[in-house]
């Protein structure tokens, strides 16, 4: 893993928990290869502009207003960071049982028709091949087991977002049940951390 793109998407800055596990997931692998190139992108401090009626061309159409140009120079931009990683890491909180719209509004600027996906006579194809992710996913409750599994739209809409555009090799980190006062924090930070040791271990082996 050589060419690491690291996406962080909480608002909560130095209190994030998220943000803290992805440094923690960086320092390993930097630990496992320091010649590593990093490309930080952090959607939830600089967030990225939604799709609008005057921009949505630069996405998906052909750009022609100064604004839609604007929006395919960024798009362009935040794909060919994709493309030049092997390995992405997500920082990815539970917001109202899914994704920050930070997070969602840079999906929207990467799964590109004919660029990052297609519809051939198959179907969908994703055309970004050779690239794994790990996402850390942080989460107030228990999603992962229990009553509220059936209302988890985070994890499974990730795997679909990214599959979609071709990176099926996708290592979930959960930290859960945050909210729980006063040790939750903590334990849900420590149960992440052994997660993260595996799943870097199996990326190590290749
Ligand atoms: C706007 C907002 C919505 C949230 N919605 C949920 C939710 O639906 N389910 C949940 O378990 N926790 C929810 N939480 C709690 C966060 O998932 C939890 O605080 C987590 O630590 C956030 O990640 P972070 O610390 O990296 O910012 C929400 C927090 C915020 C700020």
């Amino acid at each position: 893993m050589n060419y690491i793109l690291v996406i962080n998407s909480s608002v909560s800055g130095n209190a994030s928990v998220s943000r803290l596990l992805v440094g923690d997931v960086v320092q390993r692998l930097i630990d496992i290869n320091p010649q590593a190139h990093l490309t930080y992108r952090d959607v939830g401090q600089d967030p990225i502009p939604h799709l609008t009626p005057a921009n949505v061309a630069g996405v998906r159409a052909i750009a022609q207003t100064e604004e839609e140009l604007a929006t395919r120079t960024l798009s362009d931009q935040l794909i060919a960071e994709l493309q030049a990683a092997d390995l992405i890491v997500i920082g990815a909180p539970m917001y109202n049982f899914s994704i920050p719209s930070s997070l969602r509004t840079w999906f929207d600027h990467v799964l590109r028709p004919r660029v990052t996906f297609a519809y051939g006579p198959s179907g969908p194809e994703g055309l970004l091949k050779n690239k794994r992710a790990i996402v850390v996913e942080s989460r107030g409750g228990l999603y992962s087991e229990g009553p509220s599994r059936t209302i988890d739209f985070q994890e499974p809409y990730l795997k679909q977002l990214l599959g979609f555009i071709g990176i099926d090799d996708v290592s979930f980190i959960r930290a859960e049940k945050i909210g729980s006062a006063p040790e939750g924090r903590a334990a849900a930070v420590e149960s992440a951390r052994e997660q993260s040791a595996r799943a870097i271990a199996r990326l190590a082996q290749g």
